[in-house]
């Protein structure tokens, strides 16, 4: 009766069952896998975003594939304070990252065809490939004392598909990336339109954590590339953590043609769901405005946060180091050998014995066992008492 694209195992894994069974007992769960912004206790101007969303025009229906031309004027805005000039054509409006992310896989590549993504990185896009009858080839980033793109790699990986799999169509870069926090480099970054412009590849690039840089490198923004075909992704949720209000887009850049061949076929997608709603469109000026308020907040808990976490790994013995950080939500934890023998037995120990909810490494594609994956976001008593109880259970297994 189902599609075979559906046939995902449904039922809950361990440490799904220990969590719902803790909170079914009332008993309380320390969440440190927590990214949900609106749930970690920031400040909101919730005057100017309640206001924004009860204008007149928000009563008008003006059906645009791009999306309203005053939100694609604020988007076009916000790249202007980066130094980046993006013209409201080049913009589609979407009901999020991963709508858009539909919108390129049926713009770019047919069933069976396939898309490279970075491993590890963002768990969804085995799904939203899927949905798409996409194959996923991943690529690695590989950390010594920082993350990196090896490019070499990654030809291989296309070179691979090319051989086995699906046709590769578009190479997906998340800059920086979930969870690893890893900016791509100018020097990696050329070596990949280099290899796209060889391979005839698009780049597809998530920026959806780009103003949350921790160090003090200036970053380049990929909506700037026009020697390759490159679809930039961004978006409320993360700009001004606001997720609820679905407002993402897709900024295109490339050489003339292959632009816009782009835009021409993206307007009829587009014109096929147009999906963004129109009192969210049209407050789409203000509530990018209010990241003024929630980012420095945000950038001073993941600071805060991350300081707490090499406090607590700053003792002697401690079984755990944290990777380094660029920038983006989360930290990683690297454990030394020891018990237990995986990732997963070690979340479901902490979650059922602790109360405590860590992400193995797995889940975001990391293939060694002996990584955590935390959120810097959860309020800093919690995280500190979460942490806490971490260090304290891989000491006592040690
Ligand atoms: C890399 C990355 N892209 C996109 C998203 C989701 O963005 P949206 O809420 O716009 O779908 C996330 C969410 O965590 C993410 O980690």
């Amino acid at each position: 009766m189902f599609a075979r694209r559906t046939d995902w195992p449904l039922e809950p894994n361990a440490l799904t069952r220990e969590i719902g069974s803790r909170r079914a007992r009332g008993l309380p769960v320390i969440d440190l896998t927590e990214s949900n912004p609106t749930r970690c206790g920031f400040d909101y101007d919730s005057r100017a975003i309640l206001q924004a969303l009860s204008k007149p025009a928000a009563l008008d229906y003006a059906p645009d594939p791009h999306g309203l031309p005053e939100a694609r004027r604020a988007v076009a805005a916000y790249y202007e304070e980066r130094g980046v000039c993006v013209e409201p054509n080049q913009i589609f409006l979407t009901a999020s990252t991963s709508e858009a992310y539909a919108y390129l896989f049926r713009l770019l590549a047919d069933p069976g065809d396939s898309v490279l993504a970075p491993q590890p990185s963002y768990p969804l896009f085995d799904f939203l490939a899927g949905l798409n009858d996409l194959e996923v080839v991943t690529y690695p980033l590989v950390y010594g004392s920082e993350w990196h793109m090896n490019v070499d790699a990654l030809t291989l990986s296309v070179e691979r598909a090319n051989r086995a799999l699906g046709i590769p169509r578009a190479v997906i870069v998340v800059h920086p990336n979930n969870p690893t926090g890893s900016f791509v480099k100018a020097d990696e970054s050329a070596a990949l339109a280099e290899l796209c412009r060889r391979h005839e590849l698009a780049i597809i690039a998530d920026e959806v954590f780009s103003d949350y840089a921790l160090e003090s490198k200036s970053r380049f923004s990929h909506t700037a590339c026009d020697s390759v075909l490159t679809f930039t992704l961004n978006g409320l949720s993360k700009i001004s953590a606001l997720p609820q209000m679905k407002l993402a887009w897709i900024v295109v850049n490339g050489p003339n043609d292959e632009r816009r061949q782009a835009i021409g076929r993206l307007e009829i997608i587009a014109d096929t769901y147009l999906s963004v709603s129109t009192p969210v469109a049209s407050a789409a000026r203000e509530l990018l405005a209010t990241r003024n308020t929630v980012q420095p907040q945000l950038r001073a808990r993941l600071r805060q946060n991350l300081e707490e976490l090499d406090r607590r790994l700053a003792v002697p013995g401690s079984r755990a180091v944290r990777l380094r950080v660029e920038g983006g939500w989360y930290a990683i934890l690297r454990l030394g050998a020891g018990p237990p023998a995986n990732d997963d037995d070690l979340c479901t120990i902490l979650a059922r014995d602790d109360g405590v909810l860590v992400h193995p490494g797995h889940f975001y594609g990391f293939e060694a066992e002996g990584h955590l994956v935390l959120s810097l976001l959860p309020v800093p008593v919690t995280f500190a008492e979460g942490i806490e109880k971490v260090l304290t259970r891989l000491g006592s297994m040690s």
